[in-house]
């Protein structure tokens, strides 16, 4: 019998731990992870590093021919065959991410790319715009919330745990402006699919919150955990 692909969407603000769910869910149900928001950064990285302005849009979209994005399984990320794990992880990126994120250019490239990532396989996939834009017939769509000052200790303890220097107030402030930029662009912003399951995380561990989407996953597609 041929395996049913099933899609699971999971979207919210920054630093809502949605990567940190969806990494375990999809290894929980064997589904391939993809963090749409690394790939964003990793544009960001390459504009940065050709000495490109992130607020000049028909500068950076211009490097959209040139720009190679791969998302290794084990969770590298690569540039034009550059490692850029870390890089895309440090302010200078997280700072300007979402003018490129605003680009409706570059959303169209990226967009491409993560459809037919989807398009073969089974897939949790987080971002901002999975339920609304790029998966919209997805089985499964969770929007995953959490307080600024819940949001801002997790970004700031992740930081010091890899050794990125950044100060809580920083961490807040960019956060702040992030969620201001995402909701507020005019293509594909972030926003509540009709049809998501929200998930507010702010009292929750990780575990409560995995078994909560998996639960969901089950409900809507009868695809569970082979041991647990
Ligand atoms: O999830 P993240 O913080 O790594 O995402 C980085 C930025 O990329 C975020 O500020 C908004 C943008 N983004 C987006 O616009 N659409 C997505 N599907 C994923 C991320």
């Amino acid at each position: 019998m041929e395996k049913k692909i099933v899609s699971v969407a999971i979207d919210g603000p920054a630093a809502a731990g949605k990567s940190t769910v969806a990494k375990i869910v999809a290894k929980d149900l064997d589904f391939t992870y993809i963090d749409t928001g690394a790939m964003y950064r990793a544009f960001t990285y390459y504009v940065i590093k050709k000495g490109v302005d992130p607020k000049d849009e028909a500068a950076s979209c211009s490097l959209i021919p040139e720009v190679d994005i791969v998302l290794e399984k084990d969770g590298k990320v690569f540039v034009n065959g550059e490692d850029v794990t870390r890089p895309i992880r440090e302010p200078l990126v997280s700072g300007n991410v979402s003018y490129i994120a605003s680009y409706k250019e570059i959303r169209l490239a990226l967009v491409d790319l993560q459809r037919k990532m989807a398009g073969t396989k089974s897939v949790v996939m987080d971002g901002r715009d999975i339920g609304t834009y790029v998966l919209p017939n997805a089985e499964v769509k969770i929007y995953q919330i959490a307080s600024v000052e819940t949001r801002a200790q997790r970004r700031y303890d992740e930081n010091v745990s890899k050794g990125i220097p950044t100060s809580y107030e920083d961490v807040v402030a960019d956060l702040k402006k992030r969620d201001y930029i995402d909701s507020h662009r005019a293509f594909a912003p972030l926003k509540p699919a009709e049809d998501s399951v929200q998930l507010d995380t702010s009292d929750m561990t990780v575990q409560e919150v995995v078994d909560a989407v998996l639960k969901t996953i089950e409900e809507k597609t009868g695809v569970k955990p082979l041991c647990r």
